[in-house]
């Protein structure tokens, strides 16, 4: 935007000089220092989601306070976004799929707004200047939505037998709270949640406060480090809290559906020591709060590495809470640039888990490399005609990012060696801390570290189809 606008600028100063018109009518819009505003953009250009993020503002803070009733589902909310304009703003967009608006406000002054799919496009009076922070308060009620994804899972706000589980990958945080849903743009979040009594509220961060009053408790959550809106949840429901702590002294909290609590047990008693092994491969734990969310929701089927507690919507394997804490480096910590970088999180989580599984005395990181589910698939099987470095919104949580992904880290292990192998995957996690990392830049990491042209080995692992056969 910048450099057209410059340009515009001289053009029309050029042509008022050739027509005469005297210089201070240039102090229109457009004038060298003055604003010249025009609406954010409605979305970041991720292909996969089309409509996702936002352009014009970098959200800093979200504040979420809401009161749920899991017997009637009746949501009551007020969402505080903290943002700062990035240009020279007349409109801007919110990404919001949640319940009737009874109130929008930006700094104070009501807004006027419209809604269109899961655009909630806000017309901000007076206008904002480049650099301006603004607060916008956001008042809706009734039942936040389910959402299904491009491979007919659910996320959202998924109302469960005794609260609600709430996975938000890829697309489920606007079903709750209005945001800019894209990785890219982290902020941290507070989380006011208020239930009946006998329900417990957990989300990210830590726990501030518990208040009982007039038979509701009021549950306080706050996530100091940046965080993705897919990686928010204040899960709802009767749990079993324990608190501990990890061997270095990271706070773990733990919350479990007292119906799962056997057959969760031994993920659940393991999560010190995994965070532990991960800290010695992949660096510092990320974050200043760890635990997990066990909860009974049959419909979601699958696990979300929610940041600093990965939510289970059943009893987790340890090799599955392995996976979800790996995730905490890997996906919460470094995320994706776009979604079809999403082998960055689900290979890494499961190499990481194969690692885990090593380190434990099971199957070495090769044997399950090479095991029927993995390199073994026949040259044949469908498996392989996936791209790993783009899947395509259908198949992004399929076997491909996954084990495909997996197999590339192994792969490249061998190819590059194990100190330089183990060096690469620390520095990533500490050079992209708490941001973002694409694809072409883990190569570009690869290769620089390994000294090796890798171009060929990237281009057979993540950007062809076709079981590799040499690399
Ligand atoms: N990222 C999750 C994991 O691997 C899985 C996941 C998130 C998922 N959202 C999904 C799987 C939607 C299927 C559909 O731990
Ligand atoms: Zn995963």
């Amino acid at each position: 935007m910048k450099p057209r606008r410059a340009a515009g600028t001289a053009l029309a100063a050029v042509l008022c000089a050739l027509v005469g018109v005297p210089d201070h009518a240039l102090a229109a819009p457009g004038a060298p220092g003055e604003p010249r505003y025009s609406p954010g953009a409605a979305d970041v250009g991720d292909p996969y989601f089309p409509d996702q993020g936002n352009g014009g503002y970098d959200v800093r803070h979200y504040d979420i306070a809401f009161a749920y009733d899991p017997s009637t589902k009746h949501m009551d909310a007020t969402t505080t976004v903290e943002a700062v304009a990035t240009q020279d703003m007349d409109r801007f967009d919110l990404d919001f799929r949640g319940p009737q608006i009874t109130s929008l406000t930006v700094d104070g002054h009501k807004a006027s707004f419209e809604r269109s799919g899961q655009e909630l496009i806000v017309t901000p009076r007076p206008k904002l200047k480049s650099g301006k922070d603004f607060t916008v308060v956001v008042k809706y009620a009734g039942t936040p939505p389910v959402v299904t994804d491009p491979d007919g899972s659910i996320e959202g706000w998924v109302p469960t037998d005794d609260g609600a589980f709430v996975p938000g990958e890829p697309q489920g945080a606007p079903a709750w709270f209005p945001g800019d849903d894209h990785p890219t743009d982290k902020a941290t979040f507070t989380f006011h949640a208020t239930v009946p009594e006998g329900v417990t509220a957990v989300g990210n961060g830590k726990l501030v406060s518990k208040t009982a009053a007039g038979g509701h408790t009021t549950f306080v959550w706050d996530e100091k480090e940046p965080m993705a809106t897919y990686l928010a949840t204040v899960t709802l429901g009767n749990f079993t809290v324990a608190q501990s702590a990890t061997p270095s002294g990271i706070p773990v909290y733990t919350a479990v559906d007292p119906r799962l609590a056997d057959r969760s047990a031994a993920a659940v008693s393991k999560i010190p020591d995994i965070v532990e092994y991960f800290s010695t491969i992949f660096g510092p734990y990320p974050f200043s709060s760890v635990g997990a969310i066990v909860d009974q929701a049959p419909d979601v089927g699958y696990a979300l590495e929610s940041q600093t507690k990965p939510i289970f919507s059943s009893a987790p394997s340890v090799g599955t809470m392995a996976h979800e804490l790996a995730h905490q480096w890997y996906g919460d910590s470094v995320s994706v640039g776009r979604w079809s970088d999403i082998w960055l999180n689900e290979g890494f989580a499961t190499y990481a888990s194969w690692l885990w599984t090593e380190h434990t005395g099971g199957a070495t990181a090769q044997q399950t490399f090479d095991s029927a589910g993995n390199y073994g698939r026949a040259a044949t099987s469908s498996f392989w005609q996936t791209v790993t470095a783009d899947p395509g919104p259908e198949d992004m949580f399929g076997n491909v990012p996954y084990n495909r992904g997996a197999m590339t880290l192994h792969a490249l292990r061998g190819k590059i060696g194990d100190a330089v192998f183990f060096k690469l995957i620390k520095d990533w996690a500490t050079t992209h801390r708490h941001g973002n990392g694409r694809t072409a830049d883990f190569v570009a990491a690869a290769q620089q570290a390994s000294g090796q042209d890798l171009t060929r080995f990237f281009d057979v692992w993540l950007y062809q189809k076709g079981k590799p056969a040499t690399w």
